[in-house]
């Protein structure tokens, strides 16, 4: 008895050790889990509760709404606002070491919708920039949400990019193939273009292992190359980034209508080699941005063809009018041309930013800039197959999903509509001229070749300096909210430079910008700043435009 008597007490010990301990290891467990939750609440960047993404959920949607109504109200109000001077103080601000609420982060975000550059106003005509579009808010979105990097590897985004650059690549005639890249914009696909002809002319191997210097030393002699003048910046700018020098690219002279004189090219080459040079590049321009001359592009083909030159073709934004019937004619030879620079993000509208580069000759893109570090190597099959990746066409490894708005933007639009709005644009540089030659305070001072016109306004009484004068006009224009041209200069002298790459413009705004350059124009001559509406300083949107301004929008 003695004996079950103990045992029974053994056991009921053991019993209650094993419910303690089970007891206790329940607790560890939740406290863990509670300890694991709480650490990850503290460190990851996305909400932790459902309040949290339905905070998330409502304030988008709410954002979302105001990007749809700054487009919808694009045609309406000032063309530039700057930003007020309140709020660039307030701009100045301590690195944040706490974070905002979702509410505070939307109203900071939404408080910068007033003041974009204006180039979504149908007024806005400086440099050349494109006008973006509604329907470009929504790529971003997906875009962001995916978080792809495009650098490299298997995933559905390089699957866009791959069938975008196809299409680029049928739209400007170029073999299929060819190698292609997606870039930030013309500057960078010149680069990557005039890196792969360099690299080319000097031997690939021995440009990229010993450097320009030494493979300079093994050809003829330095290399040069040629360019019409007036061609853009872009193209000193990459002899220079290149290790070339921006003195090695010629400037030859051009012909009344602005394109590059042949004659002229052929005699440069043949004195630069008489010289022991080494020409190995002639570029031209499809759309020079001064004026819009469009080079003769075939003749520049059967040139380089017949010298063993490259021939690089940039295309910034008048490549893309392939797509309207009435400029495309005048693109012969851009097809024929060894590289193709140009931008989606001028004359085809998709929200900024997004550039192009087209490479004849696949291998020689490769060789230029392909590189595979261990960490790097490519598969048949998972993650790393796929092969060439994007980066192996350019200097990029990390890349955003850029594919993904020129992907949606042509499914949306399709090229009849965006060829049209190019077609459009050219009638409105052809009615603006007409009008400012039936003015006779203005002085039209180039040839309409695609959309940009450049005029002077001329005060019948005479004043000190046209150059000043007209600066002056360009800015009050600017900054009373009414239009944006730009300036520039031809033959020495400052003129009002108007660029018409913006579907949203209509023949009523060139009638206006030509009504207020008059009006503004002898206002200044005649010293009166008395009728000055807003200065550059603070200003609400909309609410200083003129009373004709108001009228058009
Ligand atoms: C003819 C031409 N080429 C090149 C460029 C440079 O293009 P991006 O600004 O996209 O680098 C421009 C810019 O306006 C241009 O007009």
């Amino acid at each position: 008895m003695r004996t079950s008597g103990t045992s029974v007490t053994v056991t009921a010990s053991v019993l209650v050790l094993a419910a303690y301990t089970l007891r206790r290891r329940l607790i560890e467990r939740r406290l863990r889990k509670k300890r694991k939750q709480a650490s990850q609440s503290s460190t990851t960047l996305d909400p932790t509760s459902a309040e949290g993404w339905a905070s998330l959920r409502a304030n988008a949607h709410a954002l979302l709404d105001q990007c749809c109504d700054r487009f919808e109200a694009a045609t309406e109000g000032r063309t530039w606002t700057p930003l007020p001077t309140s709020m660039k103080k307030a701009l100045h601000e301590p690195l944040p070491r706490e974070g905002i609420s979702r509410e505070a982060q939307c109203a900071r975000l939404a408080s910068l919708l007033p003041y974009g550059v204006g180039n979504t106003h149908p007024r806005f005509f400086g440099w050349v920039n494109g006008s973006g579009n509604a329907g470009g808010v929504l790529p971003e979105l997906v875009g962001a949400a995916l978080n792809a990097n495009c650098g490299a590897r298997e995933h559905g985004a390089i699957h866009i990019e791959k069938q975008v650059l196809e299409w680029c690549r049928s739209m400007m005639g170029f073999p299929p193939e060819c190698g292609a890249l997606l870039v930030s914009g013309t500057s960078m696909a010149t680069i990557v273009a005039l890196k792969t002809a360099r690299d080319k002319a000097l031997g690939i191997d021995s440009s990229r292992k010993t450097g320009l210097v030494r493979a300079q030393a093994g050809v003829k002699g330095a290399l040069v190359g040629y360019m019409a003048q007036g061609a853009h910046s872009c193209l000193t700018r990459a002899f220079d980034i290149l290790g070339l020098g921006s003195d090695a690219l010629r400037l030859v002279p051009v012909r009344p209508d602005f394109t590059m004189d042949l004659e002229e090219l052929g005699a440069m080459v043949e004195e630069d080699r008489r010289a022991g040079l080494t020409p190995f590049l002639v570029v031209g321009t499809a759309g020079s941005v001064n004026v819009g001359a469009i080079d003769d592009l075939d003749s520049i083909a059967t040139f380089t063809e017949e010298h063993g030159l490259w021939f690089h073709v940039d295309g910034a934004f008048g490549a893309p009018a392939v797509l309207s019937e009435m400029v495309r004619p005048r693109l012969r030879g851009m097809e024929r041309a060894s590289s193709l620079a140009f931008d989606f993000h001028k004359w085809l509208h998709v929200n900024y930013d997004c550039g192009c580069v087209l490479v004849r000759d696949r291998e020689a893109h490769l060789r230029a800039f392909s590189e595979r570090p261990d960490y790097l190597v490519g598969d048949e099959r998972g993650l790393a197959s796929g092969q060439p990746w994007p980066m192996d066409y350019g200097p990029e490894l990390s890349r955003g999903f850029r594919a993904l708005k020129v992907w949606s933007h042509f499914l949306e639009h399709g090229t009849e509509k965006l060829g049209a709005s190019i077609t459009r644009n050219v009638e409105h540089a052809h009615y603006l001229a007409t009008k400012l030659d039936a003015t006779e305070e203005i002085e039209r001072l180039t040839p309409v070749s695609l959309q940009i016109v450049c005029f002077r306004y001329v005060p019948r009484r005479a004043v000190g300096d046209l150059d000043v004068l007209n600066n002056a006009i360009v800015v009050e224009l600017q900054e009373r909210g009414i239009a944006a041209p730009s300036t520039t200069r031809i033959k020495r002298q400052l003129v009002i430079r108007v660029s018409i790459t913006n579907h949203r413009t209509r023949f009523e705004d060139l009638d206006l910008l030509v009504a207020e350059t008059c009006n503004i124009g002898a206002e200044l001559a005649a010293g009166d700043m008395s009728l000055r509406v807003s200065g550059s300083g603070e200003s609400d949107s909309g609410a200083s435009v003129s009373s004709s301004v108001r009228e058009v929008a």
